[in-house]
């Protein structure tokens, strides 16, 4: 079940860059930076109640990112709503029809798991669903 928009996330070419504008600019609350391996990708996180803006960055010049912001030059990226039981939710959008961007969920930031709606099934928005580390 989906319980609550996680995070909104924004592509940026230098993260360090943005970092400072969100934190000394805009006077968010940082809680620091985390490289995604699995996902090649360097995150920051700035919660709001009850959500989070989230800067992705690709991870040593090269992954899903670095490819967005080849085609687009930085912008917003995706959008992510919070599950109590991603595979429960998985299940229940394939038999409506909806494609993922993977055939498993895989490992996020914060230790959560993660996977993405294709953006061809969602009106050309990038939709990602996560389930956090204290509910899987
Ligand atoms: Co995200």
């Amino acid at each position: 079940m989906i319980v609550a928009l996680d995070h909104v996330a924004i592509a940026v070419p230098e993260l360090e860059e943005s970092i400072k504008r969100f934190m000394d600019d805009f006077g968010l609350e940082y809680k620091g930076t985390e490289d995604v391996a699995a996902a090649k990708t360097s995150t920051a996180f700035f919660p709001l109640p009850e959500t989070s803006i989230e800067l992705v960055s690709p991870l040593n010049g090269e992954g899903p990112i670095a490819k967005y912001l080849e085609k687009k030059g930085g912008g917003l990226h995706h959008i992510c709503f919070r599950t109590d039981d991603i595979v429960a939710d998985i299940e229940h959008l394939q038999a409506k029809g909806y494609q993922f961007l993977s055939e498993e969920p895989s490992k996020g930031a914060h230790d959560s798991l993660v996977i993405f709606i294709h953006p061809k099934s969602c009106g050309g928005v990038l939709i990602e669903l996560n389930q956090p580390s204290d509910a899987h």
